[in-house]
């Protein structure tokens, strides 16, 4: 079977559209042929090309009344949702990600879709190693935004705590940035000799998509929290 043809077997959930990565997965997926929904909580803000494409359909992040029973339908959820700036408050994506999580736990194995869901380097991986850059830039964000900072643990903690029995996948992003990348993100660990702080959002936004199409068999990331950074 073609790539074409395999992937319009995947129908994925993409939380995010309207922020530029959620944009730019979006046209990533549409591009390799995904059937796909988006839940979004401003569709006033969704890209023309995004809004107009007859093969995405798209409802508000509130009506959790209708997301909920279409979970066994979708083979994955591509999350890029995230604490907006460093005046962020209060917990409701990781309150989220706990729902839903919950309610994907409800279904047979065989119908639980892979979440990918994003996380940042507020978030440690046990694989990580002594990064001296990454070790003063904490302690500055930390003070500055403590809002967003306790938003990803708590997320990390929803997914420690519901995601057993779910393949899932937090992948953690730096600094984001518009340059137009080379090709995918490289994933690996904080403290490695090739992990850098930014990364493009193009190349995250390929990455993902290639994880989705990646076979069952082949995925390297489940149940991990990989540093996205710069090939
Ligand atoms: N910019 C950076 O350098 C940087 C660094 C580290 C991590 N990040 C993370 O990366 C994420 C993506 O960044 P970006 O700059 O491409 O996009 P962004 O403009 O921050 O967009 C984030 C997306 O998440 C949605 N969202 C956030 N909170 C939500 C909530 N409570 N309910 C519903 N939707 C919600 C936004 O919806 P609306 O459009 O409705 O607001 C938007 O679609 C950020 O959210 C941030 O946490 C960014």
């Amino acid at each position: 079977m073609s790539s074409a043809a395999s992937n319009t077997k995947k129908n994925i959930l993409i939380l995010g559209s309207t922020g530029p990565l959620g944009a730019l997965t979006t046209q990533e997926a549409l591009a390799h042929h995904f059937k796909i929904t988006i839940f979004v909580r401003s569709p006033e803000k969704l890209a023309q090309e995004i809004k107009d494409n007859q093969n995405i359909t798209a409802r508000l992040l509130t009506e959790t009344a209708k997301l909920f029973p279409l979970l066994p339908s979708f083979s994955h959820i591509v999350s890029v949702l995230g604490p907006q700036g460093l005046s962020y408050k209060g917990k409701a994506i990781s309150e989220f990600y706990t729902v839903l999580l919950q309610k994907i736990l409800t279904f047979p194995t065989s119908n639980r879709p892979y979440v990918l869901a994003l996380s940042t380097p507020s978030q440690e991986a046990p694989q990580d190693t002594f990064s001296l850059p990454m070790y003063f830039m904490l302690m500055i964000f930390k003070r500055v935004g403590a809002g967003p900072y306790s938003e990803i643990r708590a997320i990390t903690q929803s997914f420690e705590k519901y995601g057993n029995g779910i393949q899932w996948t937090l992948y953690r992003v730096g600094y984001l940035t518009d340059t137009v990348g080379k090709g995918f993100a490289s994933a690996g660990w904080i403290g490695d000799e090739r992990w850098k702080l930014s990364t493009s959002r193009s190349d995250i936004a390929r990455w993902l998509i290639r994880e989705v199409e990646c076979e069952e068999s082949q995925r390297k990331w489940v149940g991990l929290m990989p540093a996205l950074s710069e090939d």
